[in-house]
């Protein structure tokens, strides 16, 4: 093994209940004047509630801005913007799923560096930018928003997603947020999940023995515990898995970008608004397959997770094997297929430019592909979703 580095961005409370000491970790990192970012559901359910509670408790000066919507339009992000100088915040909480999470992050960056909304939105490599204090608290167990150094934000005139660099400064991970997920959410989520581990294991050259080892045991917990959540969304042993599991496949690719799959993903998320974690889970067996030849033996210990007798195969066989299984796991958990969504086998190929041109995850992985085989490898993910 060559020499490696892996990053440990922000600290993490975690912990049924811990959204309690939200109003603490504010107070340690020197915050006055707190503007919560989250939106309107998870108010009426009394989520934001606990986060408020905990921010009078230590004293804290808070309003709520409760516009996010799903997919972080750029126009929701200028908005919190304007909520967050008028009240004159220099900390923002994000409460709620990924979008949320990502909408919180960019109105950090935002009013702490003073770019414009247009500014912000340049497309270039990922850095951290200066920003307000950020603290992080997801309400699923998917994206991994609250450990990783990127925010997705929508370019809803330029029609495509910009990563926004912002570390945040500390994360809540509480699993009693989770408790009561719908079970169609509770399945995006967890898929996404899983696909990030997966795709963290095939990551061009940016994966290391930390990244590996925090994907493995991410997808462990799924494997065992999302089928669990799904039939019983009122485990509490089952969320803390996925939570564990979310926030350490989100850890992982702060270093082991996600790539090939989320290219796939962002563009059906643009062009189609699939939601994003039934378009990773539509596109983590043709990764697996893509990948097989060059990666195939870090997928053989994922075979055994998934109950695959590996004996005498090679590691091409056994990613593929893993890529066979996942589309069965998508049928027992009830992923919907491309009908349900009026996808057609042309549309999935429409996302080719947006991949090859857009995009630049499609290029990350161990194994990058031509246009030709962009093109057979959305032929192959409908292919392999279009009735499920
Ligand atoms: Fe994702």
């Amino acid at each position: 093994m060559g020499c490696t580095s892996y990053k440990i961005l922000a600290p993490v409370t975690f912990g049924a209940g811990a959204t309690a000491e939200t109003g603490n970790v504010c107070v340690s990192l020197g915050s006055k004047k707190v503007l919560v970012v989250t939106e309107k559901a998870l108010v009426n359910l009394g989520l934001v509630k606990k986060v408020t509670d905990s921010l009078e408790k230590a004293g804290l000066e808070y309003q709520i801005f409760d516009e996010c919507v799903q997919d972080t339009p750029d126009y929701v992000v200028e908005a919190g913007g304007k909520a967050a100088k008028a009240m004159g915040a220099d900390t923002i909480v994000g409460v709620g799923g990924g979008s949320s999470l990502d909408t919180a992050k960019a109105v950090s960056v935002l009013v702490g560096s003073g770019m414009t909304i247009e500014e912000l939105l340049i497309p270039g490599p990922p850095k951290d930018n200066p920003k307000l204090i950020t603290v992080m608290v997801p309400t699923t167990s998917g994206t991994g928003s609250e450990s990783t150094q990127i925010g997705v934000v929508n370019d809803t005139t330029r029609k495509c997603k910009t990563g926004v660099g912002c570390i945040p400064s500390a994360a809540i991970v509480d699993p009693e947020l989770t408790v009561g997920l719908p079970r169609s959410i509770t399945v995006y989520t967890g898929l996404d999940a899983f696909s990030h581990a997966i795709e963290v294991l095939c990551s061009g050259g940016m994966d290391n023995p930390h990244s590996d080892a925090l994907a493995y045991d991410a997808i462990e917990r799924i494997i065992k515990w999302l089928p669990v959540a799904v039939e019983d969304i009122n485990n509490l042993e089952a969320r803390e898995n996925l939570a564990i599991a979310s926030n350490f496949a989100g850890v992982a690719f702060a270093d082991a970008i996600v790539n090939l799959g989320h290219g796939m993903a962002h563009a059906m998320g643009t062009l189609f608004h699939i939601p994003h974690g039934v378009a990773c889970a539509w596109s983590t067996p043709v990764v697996l397959e893509f990948m097989a030849p060059v990666c195939g033996e870090k997928y053989r210990r994922v075979a055994h997770t998934m109950g695959i007798d590996t004996t005498g195969k090679t590691g091409e066989e056994c990613a593929k094997l893993c890529a066979a299984w996942q589309r069965e796991f998508m049928k027992k958990l009830g992923v919907p297929d491309a009908q349900s969504y009026n996808l057609t086998k042309e549309d999935f190929v429409s996302c080719t430019d947006y991949m090859m041109n857009v995009e630049v995850m499609t290029m990350l992985g161990k194994r990058v592909p031509t246009r030709e085989e962009v093109v057979a490898l959305l032929e192959d993910a409908y292919e392999g979703c279009k009735s499920i």
